[in-house]
């Protein structure tokens, strides 16, 4: 399995930090916000990682990151030119994926716990998609679960009237469809390549797997999440 890290995106709900700097980079708790899911990564036993960023912020990703090998791991490096949406940039993964399984995660998305038994249950999964739900207070901001029993429905980008509490977090596991999928799909209103397109076309595959993710998550995109983030890496909350 391969593993890719989304930190393209322009980052403007944290203007004007972000105005010079990434926003993975900002800190949270003692570290750049990207080493978490990095860690979280290698920590899963993925090693081979590909690190998608903008373009003006390219030089300051590489200074920061290096090779991987104060990880434990193997950078590579690829420019998503425009902010297009999270599958757009994943689609710049398919050469770096060649065929492999793929572990996907959202570079300001922060956790505590461990993707060690998701990535596992991943590998026995037989083909297919695999997501990682968490309850939260204010599902509005995310994808969105509808879930029948057991099996997830479909998912709502950001509804105003959501259908439960569990949002779709930023931890996704696909198989080599993926990038036909994303080929597949269109852009939504607000003009970017969604990832939840691509996971509800994954449920009408009937290729489609969750679990809950224990302990504290949160994203870090908003003033509120980041200081929220900060406060869970410095074990303040
Ligand atoms: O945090 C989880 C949520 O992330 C999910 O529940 C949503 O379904 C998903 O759409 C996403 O929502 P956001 O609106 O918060 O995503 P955002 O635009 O902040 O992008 C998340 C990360 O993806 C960001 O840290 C950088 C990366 N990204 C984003 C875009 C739009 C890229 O690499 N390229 C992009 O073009």
């Amino acid at each position: 399995m391969k593993g890719i890290i989304l930190a393209g995106g322009k980052g403007t709900r944290l203007y004007p930090l972000t105005k010079v700097t990434n926003k993975h980079l900002l800190p949270v708790g003692t570290e750049p916000m990207i080493f978490n899911p990095i860690r979280k990564m290698v920590e899963a036993g993925v090693t081979q990682v590909l690190i998608v960023t903008s373009t003006e912020h390219m030089g300051d990703i590489v200074n920061q990151l290096g090779s991987g090998k104060q990880f434990g791991c193997e950078f590579t490096y690829r420019v998503q030119e425009d902010a297009r949406g999270i599958a757009h940039a994943l689609l710049l993964g398919e050469t770096f994926a060649a065929g492999e399984r793929l572990l996907v995660i959202l570079g300001d998305n922060i956790m505590t716990g461990t993707l060690v038994p998701h990535v596992e249950a991943f590998r026995q999964q037989p083909c297919g998609a695999r997501v990682l739900l968490k309850k939260v207070g204010d599902p509005e901001r995310f994808g969105v679960a509808a879930i029948d029993e057991t099996q997830v429905v479909q998912i709502e980008e950001k509804p105003q009237k959501p259908k439960s509490d569990y949002a779709v977090i930023g931890y996704y596991m696909y198989d080599h469809k993926v990038f036909d999928i994303i080929r597949g799909i269109s852009p939504s209103e607000r003009g970017e390549l969604e990832i939840t397109s691509v996971n509800n076309r994954y449920i009408e595959l009937g290729e489609f797997e969750y679990g809950i993710l224990e302990g504290d998550w949160t994203d870090a995109g908003t003033f509120e999440s980041w200081q929220y983030a900060n406060q869970m890496m410095l074990g303040l909350k």
